[in-house]
């Protein structure tokens, strides 16, 4: 299957569609992710970052680099986010593309050591992912993963 794997700073016409897409995926509204989108349009940071895969105008899946995915362990920074694969499209390695390019493109900005939240017991291993502890969240507790380059 054909897709390609966009980092959004580099396509920014693509931010409004993305977060739209984000926003119909989490339920979370629009706003939040332009917000982010557009701070890492200023470039200022490494983080924020946000990643799609796309296959001609669609979006197939998507993921985010924040500071903080909201839980109570701020020393375990930055994190991905919202990881996300679209139904029809899942298990064709969209997830997988995502999170190499991911860490390869913030390994190349200085950050080699990303976390990410979860609930998974055994999906982030197969991306080379290691649990690292238990950590408190919004929501209840989640499993905190991290990852070096
Ligand atoms: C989890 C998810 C992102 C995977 O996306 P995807 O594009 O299908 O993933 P890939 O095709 O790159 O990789 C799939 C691999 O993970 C495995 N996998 C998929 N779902 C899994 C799960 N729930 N538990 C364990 N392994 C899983 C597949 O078997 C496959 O392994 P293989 O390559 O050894 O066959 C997608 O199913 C999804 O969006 N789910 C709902 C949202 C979600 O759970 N997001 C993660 C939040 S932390």
């Amino acid at each position: 299957m054909k897709y390609e794997i966009v980092k959004l700073r580099e396509r920014p016409g693509l931010v409004p569609k993305a977060a739209r897409w984000f926003e119909h995926t989490f339920s979370i509204p629009e706003e939040e992710y332009l917000k982010s989108m557009e701070g890492m349009l200023r470039g200022e940071k490494p983080v924020p970052q946000w990643y799609i895969a796309v296959d001609g105008g669609d979006i197939l899946g998507g993921m985010g680099v924040i500071e903080n995915d909201h839980h109570n362990r701020p020393d375990l920074a930055p994190n991905v986010c919202a990881v996300y694969t679209d139904g029809p499209y899942r298990g064709r390695g969209i997830a997988g593309a995502l999170l190499k390019t991911v860490c390869e493109d913030m390994a190349a900005m200085g950050i080699d050591t990303l976390y990410l939240v979860t609930d998974h017991t055994s999906l982030y291993e197969r991306f080379g992912w290691e649990f690292l502890c238990m950590v408190e969240g919004d929501d209840g507790p989640g499993r905190m993963y991290i990852h070096k380059k």
